[in-house]
């Protein structure tokens, strides 16, 4: 069937963070909210309709987990990015960042430290802490609108760090590793004994030709340093139904987190989600096959517009995700001046860029998941709000 990606759904009043967070947020309603990282489009039918003969049932009791919903999984890594993986090897988390806490809670010493590089997913820093763990920052180094890694930062900071968390690709760069930077940093990892999380929650959306590389999937020895999360939630818009995937190198490690779950109860997906993740992974490939070309669209539009009308504000077309960096230092505000500039005078609802990278000054993210039209309007307010400068 024939997707389409312009009709634009009102989600206000529906309970989305995305719009009804905005008042909290933003202190105000009155943005266009393209800020936390969904769609404001429909996912794929098949999972509609696998949803609403869920819902007909009626009853949604206690939820067990069947073979086949790991199968699903497996089979979409196989198909999608070659890599087979060992099922008995495989846990369900209720999500990414949950994957991301738990594991720095049990894999690092307490006052440990953790590896980021940043700017990037501001949760990488806060899970870090919540445990008080150190974060290390293994900053991008930026030229020309172009980031890149500081390798010897790397190695250098690599040989002090407990864990060292990969986002791959990378939100909010949008950067698609290439098989050699990933094999460059997880043999420095295994140099350093120091495992790594590959947080991989973005690996199905990509562009331009690109190929997303699980770190797993290199070798048998770099899948025994690796801890690798996934999800179908970004892929296919299903975040409110909380279930991931985590990939472990070996059994002890599965079991200390499986144990730690467990301690907790919270080890079941729930009936929607599991009904909805079979069905994304099975049936779902044609919806994202004519998504991804009208996420590409979207960032060149973007990219286009800000060229020709709003040359203060520099952005480029991610190889990866759908969200944009925009770099506003042209506009020569303070972060707290730009925060509250895109909130009051472009009535825009973005992330700050500080949130990814603490020292930085000047950025914005922009989510580019929405009808083209919700774009144009903001690029015109934003443009209006430029020229009111
Ligand atoms: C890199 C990255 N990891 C994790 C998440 C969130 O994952 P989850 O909703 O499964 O906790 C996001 C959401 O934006 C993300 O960008």
């Amino acid at each position: 069937m024939r997707y389409d990606f312009d009709q634009v759904i009102d989600r206000s009043g529906n309970c989305s963070a995305k719009y009804d967070e905005r008042k909290k947020k933003f202190g105000t309603e009155d943005v266009i909210p393209l800020w936390i990282a969904d769609m404001d489009f429909k996912t794929a039918q098949p999972i509609i309709d696998a949803l609403k003969a869920r819902a007909e049932e009626g009853i949604w009791g206690y939820t067990a987990r069947p073979e086949r919903y790991f199968q699903a999984i497996r089979g979409w890594q196989a198909r999608r990015n070659g890599w087979t993986i060992d099922q008995s090897l495989m846990s369900w988390s209720l999500g990414v960042v949950q994957t991301i806490s738990a594991c720095v809670k049990l894999f690092t010493p307490e006052g440990g430290s953790v590896l980021i590089q940043t700017p990037v997913y501001s949760e990488f820093y806060d899970m870090t802490e919540a445990w008080g763990r150190k974060v290390l920052e293994n900053q991008f180094v930026e030229e020309d609108g172009k980031w890149s890694m500081d390798w010897a930062d790397f190695e250098a900071k690599l040989a002090q760090a407990d864990l060292f968390l990969l986002c791959n690709p990378h939100n909010p760069l949008g950067i698609v590793w290439t098989p050699e930077e990933l094999r460059r940093m997880a043999e420095l990892c295994m140099a350093h004994h120091v495992p790594m999380l590959s947080d991989e929650i973005h690996s199905d959306l990509i562009f331009h030709g690109k190929k997303h590389t699980p770190v797993a999937a290199l070798s048998p020895e770099i899948a025994r340093y690796v801890i690798t999360a996934i999800s179908g939630t970004k892929t296919f818009n299903l975040a409110g139904l909380q279930a991931s995937t985590v990939v472990f190198p070996n059994a002890h490690m599965k079991e200390v987190f499986d144990h730690y779950w467990q301690c907790m109860d919270i080890h079941r997906n729930n009936a929607f989600s599991l009904t909805a993740m079979e069905a994304a992974f099975d049936h779902g490939e044609e919806w994202l096959e004519q998504l991804l070309p009208y996420l590409s669209d979207n960032f060149d539009f973007v990219v286009d517009y800000c060229r020709a009308h709003i040359p203060q504000i520099k952005t480029y077309a991610p190889d990866a995700t759908y969200l944009m960096w925009l770099d506003c230092r042209a506009l020569g505000m303070s972060n707290e001046a730009l925060h509250d500039f895109m909130i009051h005078k472009a009535k825009l609802g973005l992330n700050d860029g500080c949130s990814f990278g603490r020292s930085l000054n000047g950025f914005m993210r922009l989510n580019a998941a929405c009808p083209r039209s919700t774009l144009e309007r903001a690029m015109r307010q934003l443009e209006a709000a430029v020229a009111g400068l």
